[in-house]
């Protein structure tokens, strides 16, 4: 049995073009593979607190003096880790809201970049600690930005995940979506002509 963890970062629900379209994704990858169990991590329903001192303190304590708060914070953090590590692909609903990544997405990478867990520095530079596995990535976007300087989110998702040891990342875009209903319709025709593709 294959394990799908989606991951929406939309903040309006159903409506968010990129959850839209995630779920399109989930629903294809379910007709491919029925037996799959779906892992959903809402990142808008059950945001994440942002990072701070406490929880880098967390992150660094030893076990002998670890407070019951630390625990609980290194705790939550394992789970959304242990998420990651046992799916066997990912779909990450991606919008773009002022020129970049939702900042309930940073937080969520801000709690799996974990030192000696998730990557480890090296002689050589650092090396990521998670086994590679494709990872989706639906991005919607108002405008184009695909192979522009204002497309700060596509290098940024790939080298984040590649800093975990992920490096089979995929874009999907649905770009334009607030430029008419036209070309609306033909930014969910792409996407989802390239979902379909990637279940060819
Ligand atoms: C607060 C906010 C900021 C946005 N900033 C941008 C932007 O910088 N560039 C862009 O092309 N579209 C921008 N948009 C449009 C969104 O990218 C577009 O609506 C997309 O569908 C958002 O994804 P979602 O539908 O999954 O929420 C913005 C929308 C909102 C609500």
């Amino acid at each position: 049995m294959s394990t799908l963890l989606q991951i929406n970062s939309g903040i309006f629900g159903e409506h968010s073009n990129s959850t839209a379209l995630a779920n399109e994704f989930t629903s294809q990858y379910l007709a491919q593979h029925p037996d799959a169990q779906v892992v959903l991590r809402d990142l808008i329903s059950e945001p994440i607190a942002h990072l701070d001192a406490n929880t880098i303190g967390a992150f660094a304590s030893d076990e002998a003096s670890r407070t019951p708060e630390q625990q609980a914070i290194l705790d939550f953090s394992q789970q959304l880790i242990d998420e990651l590590s046992s799916a066997d692909a990912v779909v990450l609903g991606l919008p773009m809201y002022n020129f970049n990544v939702p900042s309930q997405l940073k937080a969520y990478m801000d709690q799996v970049a974990r030192a000696g867990i998730t990557f480890k520095y090296t002689e050589t530079g650092p090396q990521g600690l998670l086994a590679d596995k494709p990872v989706y990535v639906i991005a919607a976007r108002g405008g184009f930005h695909q192979g522009q300087e204002t497309d700060t989110q596509t290098g940024f998702v790939k080298t984040f995940f590649a800093f975990l040891g992920i490096n089979n990342v995929q874009f999907i875009y649905a770009e334009g979506v607030n430029m008419g209903d036209e070309a609306k319709a033909s930014a969910y025709s792409a996407a989802k002509d390239a979902i379909s593709k990637t279940f060819a």
